[in-house]
């Protein structure tokens, strides 16, 4: 990260670690070599990957499918997943697309309706989902923070009502996993998706799929070869199969085997879980907190403390942030992003003291004017 840089929009792209670029060269240099390439790294990688990816939220590798994006994983859910007539599907208001067009046409398939949580002006999103949840609903389709604030659902909780009507829970871990811990033996959940780019610092178009074993049986998206049973075996491949590889690899991608993007995002998962999601958490709630106390101090709004999670801070400027915000921090090279109208404050363990600093001198300029 350059000196001159403040990079506060780890929530719109995590930056590269140096152990990914460097992941990245070596992978070049050997697709450039295809003669190099043997049928075992088609599927060694991958499992390499799947394991560690396991382990950041506590399942095994077999409930693990490489996917290229979070709406991928969302929308495999969306096609196994059943809402009757007269039942609803429970979305976040203000809810990232990606988790919100499978829903709307698994509801025209099926003929279910959508419900949405209205955002609770105390911020307190677990309430405002509790209350919401009946008999009606079938599905939840939720995330562990705001993608626009970081406003905090607490899952332990919302699972265990959910379970109470017998719905099914499917999240989006996209703006929370690798900066939070999540460990899906504490929770059901039915299949949970995450996009690398953000919070993993992993490379673009890759992501991960966790499937509960109950599903291990669902539909791909995809129907590609090598999640066929006995795709090892090259010479074999026109000897179509039913049968699929075991447990969740059936929903890989096409081309899953990706030889530039898995080895970035091993490396980066690799680094994630050294740091261990506990202590990244840790260490990013002291800057946040930081900033909130000084944007309250401006007189700007924040979700309390224990409203919001420890990585992803919203702020807002009453009546919206004034014209030209962004433009002007970004002439003094600070980045941050807009969205739904808060100012959505990412840093990651880079961000220096000074960098808050730089950024809080820019709120209090946006402020007086
Ligand atoms: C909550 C959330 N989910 C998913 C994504 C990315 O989705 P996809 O991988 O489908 O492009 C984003 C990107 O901003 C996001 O904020």
């Amino acid at each position: 990260m350059p000196d001159d840089v403040a990079y506060f929009n780890c929530a719109y792209m995590g930056p590269m670690l140096k152990a990914v670029r460097d992941a990245a060269g070596s992978a070049l240099e050997r697709t450039s070599r295809p003669w190099q390439i043997a049928a075992a790294d088609f599927f060694a990688p991958a499992e390499r990957a799947r394991e560690l990816f396991a382990r950041l939220i506590h399942a095994r590798a077999d409930d693990i499918a490489i996917i290229p994006s979070a709406s991928y994983g969302i929308s495999t859910a969306a096609k196994n997943l059943k809402v009757r007539k007269g039942e609803a599907i429970l979305l976040l208001d203000e809810e990232f697309p990606s988790n919100v067009y499978p829903w709307h046409a698994l509801a025209g398939r099926d003929g279910g309706e959508i419900v949405v949580v209205r955002r609770p002006p105390d911020g307190d999103w677990t309430s405002a989902i509790l209350a919401a949840i009946d008999d009606r609903i079938a599905i939840a389709a939720l995330s562990r923070c705001h993608w626009t604030d970081g406003g905090l659902v607490d899952l332990e909780r919302v699972s265990a009502a959910l379970q109470r009507v017998g719905a099914r829970l499917v999240l989006d871990a996209t703006q929370s996993l690798g900066a939070m811990p999540l460990d899906v033996t504490r929770i059901k959940v039915d299949y949970l998706s995450c996009a690398a780019y953000k919070w993993l610092l992993g490379p673009y178009s890759i992501g991960f799929l966790y499937a509960a074993q109950e599903h291990h049986g669902d539909e791909p998206l995809d129907y590609n070869w090598i999640t066929r049973e006995h795709s090892e075996n090259f010479n074999g491949l026109v000897d179509y199969r039913d049968r699929y590889q075991p447990g969740a690899r059936r929903f890989d991608m096409g081309e899953r085997a990706s030889f530039m993007l898995l080895p970035m995002a091993t490396a980066a998962l690799q680094q994630l879980l050294a740091w261990t999601p506990e202590a990244t958490a840790a260490t990013l709630s002291e800057i946040t907190g930081r900033i909130a106390r000084g944007a309250a101090e401006l007189g700007l709004a924040v979700t309390p403390p224990h409203l919001r999670a420890a990585h992803l801070l919203g702020v807002r400027f009453t009546g919206g942030a004034p014209p030209g915000f962004l433009e002007q921090l970004q002439a003094r090279k600070i980045f941050v992003s807009l969205r739904g109208g808060t100012v959505r404050i990412a840093p990651h363990l880079f961000t220096r003291p000074e960098d808050v600093d730089r950024l809080l001198d820019a709120l209090r300029t946006a402020v007086t004017g």
